[in-house]
């Protein structure tokens, strides 16, 4: 439920309204977990390369939050976010201002383009929240894929993940009610032929606001098998398709991700891929 403050009027007074509100921190706020990331990462990087992970570049940072949580994980972590965009990299430098001195040295927000920025090479490539769709053609996923390949060290992975089901090629919108506002998924336009789709992201707020079109994404929705086939091709090995399993309670996403090879026909799904360089 929305947090009010009263006034001395004795009106009630909403704490966020489109006005007073950051669409980045909404944002991170609605559609990030970066802490469930760092552990799925930890835990799949263990697993199959049998050593801790370090070294994370995150690819189409925004405003770096996993970088963030990344360096704050451990205190040997360290993170370099990419992003083309000056706006969403000022503000992720403001926020690593108020990390602790030991993590800031450990974290570099870059400009520049996913497919022309040299990095060392990491432990782990990630491009999270389907980040990579923008890519509409084989061509241009394929050359992404070649070029994060390059980024990631002998013996590390790229952490992607991608969404789809049934639900996902309707038009309509969803809404989720958090934290003093509601954040709304809008699929406006989907194409059968071409795949791409048009979505959108409001937020509304309770004294009747709205931030409309706060983000819009023209993507390609890729699928599960192309996506495998394209890492592979990229020379990457041993893709992995990481399902959600369910909570036996609500029918919903429990959390945990599993190797799968199969899936699930399901109205909405949303997996990590995983694929060791
Ligand atoms: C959907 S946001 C992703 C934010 C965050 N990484 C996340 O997981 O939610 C996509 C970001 O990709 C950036 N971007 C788009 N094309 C890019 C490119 N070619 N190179 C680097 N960044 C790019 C945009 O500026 C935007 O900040």
């Amino acid at each position: 439920m929305a947090k009010t403050t009263r006034k001395k009027s004795g009106r009630v007074r909403h704490w966020r309204t489109a006005a007073n509100s950051d669409r980045h921190e909404l944002y991170e706020l609605s559609v990030q977990g970066t802490e469930s990331d760092c552990a799925f990462i930890d835990r799949v990087f263990r697993q199959r390369q049998h050593r801790t992970p370090h070294s994370l570049r995150e690819d189409f940072c925004g405003t770096g939050l996993l970088a963030r949580e990344w360096v704050s994980w451990r205190n040997t972590n360290t993170a370099v976010g990419i992003d083309l965009d000056p706006a969403v990299l000022r503000k992720g430098r403001e926020r690593i201002a108020s990390l602790p001195l030991a993590a800031r040295t450990r974290i570099q927000l870059k400009k520049g383009d996913v497919n022309k920025v040299r990095t060392d090479p990491a432990d782990v490539l990630v491009a999270l929240n389907f980040s990579y769709f923008i890519f509409r053609t084989r061509a241009q996923l394929l050359e992404f894929f070649i070029h994060a390949r390059q980024g990631v060290a002998a013996g590390g992975m790229i952490v992607i993940d991608a969404y789809g089901g049934s639900g996902s090629w309707s038009i309509g919108e969803e809404e989720r009610s958090l934290d003093g506002f509601t954040y709304v998924w809008h699929q406006a336009r989907v194409s059968p032929i071409t795949h791409e789709v048009t979505n959108h992201i409001h937020f509304r707020f309770p004294d009747g606001s709205e931030m409309r079109r706060a983000f819009t994404y023209v993507w390609r929705l890729w699928t599960l098998a192309e996506i495998k086939e394209l890492l592979i091709e990229a020379g990457f090995h041993a893709p992995v398709v990481y399902w959600e399993g369910t909570d036996r309670k609500s029918g919903e996403g429990n959390g945990v991700f599993k190797p799968s090879r199969s899936g699930e026909a399901c109205e909405g799904w949303i997996v990590y891929i995983v694929a060791e360089n």
